[in-house]
């Protein structure tokens, strides 16, 4: 079997990784992929913003199977030309990424199925958002409608700032693109996790839990960023909670897109804030997320995640059971420095082999190239170095040892992954 990856970070190498596992993939090829994907499949040129492009490297390649990493190519109906055109490829339609791609769609959507979500309020003006502020007490969460790459929410101390924000957002001033609508949300505490489900428009089937660590700072301070560690342990989300969330949100959504007429096959990401009054969701991606997926797929029995993709494809995912391992994962990025902002590119890269030689541990590339046969930086965030183990201690642990051994100019990483359960560990020890 041939499989097509679309995308080229660091979900994407581990995405390649899992699925060449498979013992039934003959060839991975990856669009655009990078400079560790390309050990382990057939780096192939794309931009991955241009649909003619997309579909012009999936009709030459021919694949079994075609998997779309980010959320663009899914914005652009990726996989409704490549269905149209017979070919077999993971991954939501146009409109049923919609639940990504218009943060009012989703609210709106979450609001007519009852899914727990946070009280909010969609603005296009300047009128009316002092109207609905003045229903809101701060802090009050800003959020731009549509992808906005991980900078359309600001959580507003005020109601003066929240309305500054909105009005920046509006007028294109934040963004660049000026947003038709934003939307004011109430602010809600908890612990977030982040939590998947395989769906093939009709079944659900969950992967374990993760938790991302946005900030880019130490303790969770400083600016958002696309994510700068995770991890995936059972104890972040019980047997029994996980239950209620298949019950009480994920088949609600699944079948409330199929009574919509947009069925979701895929990966569908909630980000869920576990609050004194329950789940309640704060986002969906239409994606496997980033650094998430790093953390989640090395926790997977090999072939498995191959044989999950394709039960959602064909619409067999109710005879698809996952197995997978008890050992907690802990990924950590090493970032460039600069990052989130501007970075400097083409730092060699050292130890990346001494690294991966260490027990339980996988380098996955985020943002890397080869420069005569060197591996070089090539982005913000540069790679997402994963330990297993059996504590989460120790897989800690490892991937603080195996980072030690790898070095660019200007390499920087939190140093603090996963200290929310490590303290609530203690607490309970
Ligand atoms: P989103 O892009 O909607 O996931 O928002 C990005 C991040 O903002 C989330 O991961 C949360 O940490 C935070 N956030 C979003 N909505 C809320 C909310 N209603 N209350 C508190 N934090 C939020
Ligand atoms: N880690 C969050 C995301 O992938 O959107």
């Amino acid at each position: 079997m041939k499989v097509l990856v679309i995308g080229g970070g660091g979900r994407e190498h581990a995405l390649v990784w899992a699925i060449a596992r498979s013992p039934r993939v003959q060839e991975v090829v990856c669009a655009p992929g990078n400079g560790g994907i390309a050990a382990l499949a057939r780096c192939v040129q794309v931009n991955q913003k241009d649909l003619d492009d997309l579909i012009r490297v999936a009709v030459t390649e021919q694949p079994d199977l075609t998997v779309v990493g980010p959320e663009v190519p899914l914005s652009l109906g990726l996989v409704d030309e490549l269905s149209r055109r017979g070919m077999r490829i993971f991954g939501p339609t146009q409109r049923a990424a919609m639940l990504e791609t218009s943060k009012v769609f989703a609210k709106e959507f979450m609001q007519r199925h009852h899914l727990p979500t946070a009280h909010y309020a969609v603005c296009s003006s300047a009128e009316e958002l002092s109207d609905a502020l003045a229903h809101f007490h701060a802090p009050i969460v800003v959020k731009a409608d549509g992808l906005a790459a991980g900078k359309g929410v600001v959580i507003c101390e005020s109601k003066q700032e929240a309305e500054a924000v909105a009005k920046q957002m509006l007028s294109g001033q934040m963004l660049g693109d000026a947003q038709h609508h934003v939307i004011l949300e109430e602010f809600l505490a908890g612990d977030e996790i982040s939590w998947l489900v395989f769906s093939d428009g009709t079944h659900v089937l969950p992967l374990v839990a993760a938790q991302d660590h946005k900030r880019i700072g130490e303790g969770d301070t400083g600016l958002n960023t696309g994510g700068m560690g995770a991890y995936s342990t059972d104890t972040l989300l019980a047997p029994e909670m996980r239950d209620w969330l298949v019950h009480h949100i994920a088949q609600p959504v699944i079948d409330g897109m199929a009574a919509e007429g947009a069925p979701f096959r895929g990966v569908l990401y909630c980000g869920l804030m576990m609050t004194a009054r329950g789940p309640m969701l704060l986002e969906f991606n239409t994606r496997f997320g980033d650094p998430e997926t790093e953390a989640i797929l090395p926790r997977l029995l090999g072939g498995e995640l191959l044989k999950a993709m394709e039960a959602a494809v064909d619409g067999n995912l109710d005879q698809v059971e996952l197995r997978w391992r008890s050992q907690p994962a802990v990924t950590v990025i090493a970032a460039s420095q600069g990052y989130p902002g501007s970075v400097q590119t083409g730092h060699a890269i050292t130890g990346l082999n001494e690294a991966a030689m260490r027990e339980g541990v996988t380098v996955f590339h985020a943002g890397t190239a080869l420069r005569d046969g060197n591996v070089v930086t090539a982005g913000g965030r540069v790679l997402a170095v994963t330990a297993m183990a059996d504590t989460l201690q120790s897989a800690c642990d490892r991937a603080y040892e195996a980072l030690d051994r790898i070095h660019f100019d200007g390499m920087y990483y939190r140093r603090d992954i996963a200290h929310r359960a490590l303290k609530k560990g203690k607490e309970m020890a």
